[in-house]
């Protein structure tokens, strides 16, 4: 079979076009066959080597893939043999023709969503929906979503009015990305490429506060941000560092202004992510959640996928398909 081996850590040309055999499942695994691989912003991150991978090199790289079971190992329920499914390998092995995976990493997908728009919606919901539970919005609250155009930042946008969000101010990156997030429902978008957005932020405000602050940005300016967050009630999320470190606040400062950070990563965080997964796809079967898929490209054509997303130019998620000529 034809698999995207990562050579070792670095530019996106280490992700190699390999022939390979196919995995069997293994006892608890389901093997797939692979229709729609979507390429994910984290991924970027561990190709590069900015994110601890794991595993040495070469692998098999990719984290999620859909398509059709083909195959289960000992102890899991035949049934699934045939089912459309988009899987998650816990690591490796995703960008390839057929993917293992645990049998309990299955999410079916439902009739009337195609596996490209169940692989391209999976993540982004899926993070989506636990932030937007933990914010517990009331019905009244002002929302801050940053990088909101694509990713998760799009699904926290398409959903925030529903999950009680009163007024959903976003940021993006340039006129493009600020019309998209407007279009998802954003009711102001400011551009978070100007360095001093954040005081562009507190002009638009003209006195009035941020409830909740969705964090994928990080760095220094959700530090900035504080002073514009209601106090005893403002609440940051921090799920992302996009500018290259975490959020930089300290327990004084969101003590001396009576605000609460949580973080919204890790092991017990990646759980509810799990949960949510067949949530997502049923409001994206629905029509509720748009899954924004920007481009489909061969699955040899991994590495310019990491290309375009590093110059930040999609406007949606790029989806592999195996057997796809280009
Ligand atoms: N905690 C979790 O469960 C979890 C899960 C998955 C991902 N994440 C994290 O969440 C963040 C967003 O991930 P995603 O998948 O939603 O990403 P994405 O939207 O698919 O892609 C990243 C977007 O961020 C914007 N951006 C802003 N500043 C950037 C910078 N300095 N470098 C690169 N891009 C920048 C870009 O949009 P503009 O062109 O508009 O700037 C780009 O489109 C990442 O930090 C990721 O690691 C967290």
């Amino acid at each position: 079979m034809q698999a995207i081996v990562m050579t070792a850590p670095g530019g996106p040309d280490v992700l190699v076009a390999t022939e390979i055999p196919a995995p069997r499942a293994g006892a608890g695994e389901v093997v797939i066959r692979a229709e729609a691989i979507p390429v994910l912003f984290p991924e970027t991150k561990l190709r590069s080597g900015e994110f601890p991978l794991g595993a040495q090199p070469p692998l098999v790289f990719g984290f999620q893939a859909a398509g059709e079971v083909t195959e289960v190992g000992a102890d899991v329920d035949s049934a699934l043999i045939g089912q459309r499914v988009v899987v998650d390998t816990k690591g490796f092995g995703a960008y390839a023709e057929f993917v293992a995976a645990q049998a309990d990493s299955v999410t079916p997908i439902p009739d009337g969503l195609s596996s490209v728009d169940a692989a391209a919606v999976l993540m982004n919901g899926s993070v989506a929906i636990p932030l937007l539970e933990t914010a517990a919005l009331t019905g009244a609250e002002t929302v801050l979503i940053e990088a909101a155009a694509t990713g998760i930042g799009s699904a926290l946008t398409q959903l925030a009015e529903k999950y009680g969000a009163a007024r959903v101010i976003a940021t993006a990156g340039g006129t493009g990305k600020a019309e998209q997030a407007r279009k998802l429902g954003a009711d102001q978008v400011i551009d978070h490429n100007d360095p001093a957005w954040t005081a562009r932020l507190r002009e638009d405000l003209g006195g009035a506060t941020v409830d909740v602050v969705f964090d994928s940005i990080g760095g220094t300016t959700a530090l900035d941000l504080l002073d514009l967050m209601t106090p005893l009630r403002g609440r940051m999320l921090g799920y992302g560092w996009l500018a290259g470190a975490p959020a930089q606040v300290s327990a004084s400062d969101l003590i001396m202004r009576g605000l609460t950070f949580t973080g919204c990563a890790g092991p017990a965080w990646l759980g509810r992510v799990a949960r949510a997964r067949a949530d997502v796809l049923t409001l994206a079967a629905e029509g509720r959640l748009d899954p924004l898929v920007e481009a489909i490209l061969p699955l040899d054509q991994a590495s310019r996928a990491h290309q375009l997303l590093e110059d930040r130019t999609p406007l949606g998620k790029i989806v592999l398909r195996p057997g796809l000529s280009g």
